[in-house]
């Protein structure tokens, strides 16, 4: 199965608006994830960006036209259709929302539109009155019967002067919402609770210990995991990232609030994994007052934080549970001690302490060991590809 959109055929439709240039963002993170796009483009969106454009980031003779004179793209709105895996149409006007729920097709988009059979994802974007209007709705509903994927507009102050929903969603979104649309659902109807990010234990108002976790692995597993149609709750430690879209968040601080939000969540879901880098230990008491330099020789009792893994394993009922362990040295015996010892499915070894594996890093190298006492060692790999990997694995741990 794959998870990206590499060697994938996609055909990116754009249609006149002055979003139109973040259209020639969305064809970048494509082109640099090594998708092949074909665009189709409206006469009206040539006044917004030229077709040069994307024609120098595509590689591939853009269709504006149903009687381009070029070779490549004259009349090729039926193979463009037959090999097309995947539609997104950003911006969406108003008027091709229209044609496409009518059956209109009267120029190369709204024409190539009705030979397509793949999935098909349209991004409106235009002023708020418009986007509310009665029609607008009626036909985006239109498109949703027919199956289209729907992004639901940004809000904010638009181009045009008025504030509310029209705005095209950030190509990262967009992106995002393509992958969505191109993955397999094999984890629909299944809820997935995750955590992720490091804990901070408060020392003082102004102090506390934590550790370098930056929620990267925690986050990809649950962008993953929705990709492949699981609904997501996401318990987050601080950390700096953008939640994923559709995940339902909750956002803590320590690791007493961690355990707080994993004991009142775990009963609702299928499948729980632990990826946070939560505290061992925290301060024993903590200061009210800002504790003062003046203070010489400062020394900080601490104390033992609940396991929640722990807890999670020994009240688990049918749940699949998945726990990490971050290791520098001896990660059989460490890794194998807590799989037992907590009562996990699974156990993800993360071999910590490099600067391309384990903590803040893109990438991963793990070890990942299972209940039945087999191990799968895993080579160096981004973490968007490691989220996937492990969630195969779970995967076949599901009862049917
Ligand atoms: O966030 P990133 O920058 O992407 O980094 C990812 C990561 C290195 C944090 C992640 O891949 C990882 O290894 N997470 C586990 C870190 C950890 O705390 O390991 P541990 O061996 O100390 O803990 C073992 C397990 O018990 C973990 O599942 C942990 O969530 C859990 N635990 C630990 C302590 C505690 N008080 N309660 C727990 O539930």
């Amino acid at each position: 199965m794959t998870y990206t959109v590499q060697g994938r055929h996609l055909v990116l439709g754009v249609c006149g608006g002055i979003a139109a240039y973040k259209s020639v963002e969305l064809l970048r993170l494509l082109m640099k994830e090594n998708a092949s796009v074909r665009v189709v483009m409206t006469a009206n969106a040539a006044h917004f960006v030229g077709p040069m454009t994307f024609e120098a980031l595509s590689r591939k003779t853009v269709c504006r036209t149903l009687f381009e004179t070029s070779d490549e793209a004259a009349v090729q709105h039926i193979h463009w259709a037959q090999e097309a895996e995947a539609v997104v149409i950003a911006p969406a006007t108003a008027n091709m929302i229209g044609k496409l729920a009518g059956g209109i097709a009267d120029d190369a988009l709204s024409t190539f539109m009705l030979a397509v059979a793949c999935p098909v994802l349209v991004c409106p974007a235009m002023n708020t009155h418009m986007y509310e209007s009665k029609a607008v709705q009626r036909n985006l509903q239109r498109l949703k019967e027919y199956g289209y994927a729907v992004l639901e507009p940004g809000a904010g102050e638009l181009a045009c002067g008025t504030t509310g929903p029209g705005r095209l969603p950030e190509p990262a979104i967009i992106f995002d919402a393509l992958l969505d649309l191109l993955a397999p659902k094999d984890f629909s109807g299944r809820r997935v609770l995750i955590t992720a990010g490091p804990t901070r234990e408060a020392i003082d108002p102004v102090r506390f210990i934590t550790n370098p976790s930056s929620g990267k692995m925690g986050y990809a597993i649950a962008r993953a995991a929705l990709m492949r149609g699981a609904q997501v709750t996401l318990v987050s430690g601080p950390s700096a990232l953008t939640p994923p879209l559709n995940a339902r968040v909750l956002q803590v601080t320590s690791a007493s609030e961690m355990a707080a939000a994993v004991l009142a969540e775990m009963d609702r879901h299928d499948i729980v994994i632990k990826t946070a880098a939560v505290a061992d230990f925290r301060p024993a008491s903590v200061s009210d007052l800002k504790i003062k330099k003046e203070q010489a020789g400062l020394s900080i009792q601490l104390e033992r934080t609940q396991d929640i893994l722990k807890a999670v394993g020994e009240r688990k009922q049918n749940q699949i549970l998945v726990g990490f362990a971050a290791e520098t040295h001896d990660m059989d015996a460490f890794a194998t001690e807590k799989l037992k010892a907590k009562n996990l499915d699974m156990i993800v070894g993360n071999i910590v302490g490099g600067a391309d594996a384990g903590f803040n890093a893109d990438t991963n190298r793990a070890i990942v060991y299972f209940k039945n006492g087999t191990r799968e060692q895993v080579d160096l790999m981004a973490k968007t590809d490691l989220a996937h990997l492990l969630l195969d694995r779970i995967a076949v741990m599901i009862p049917a």
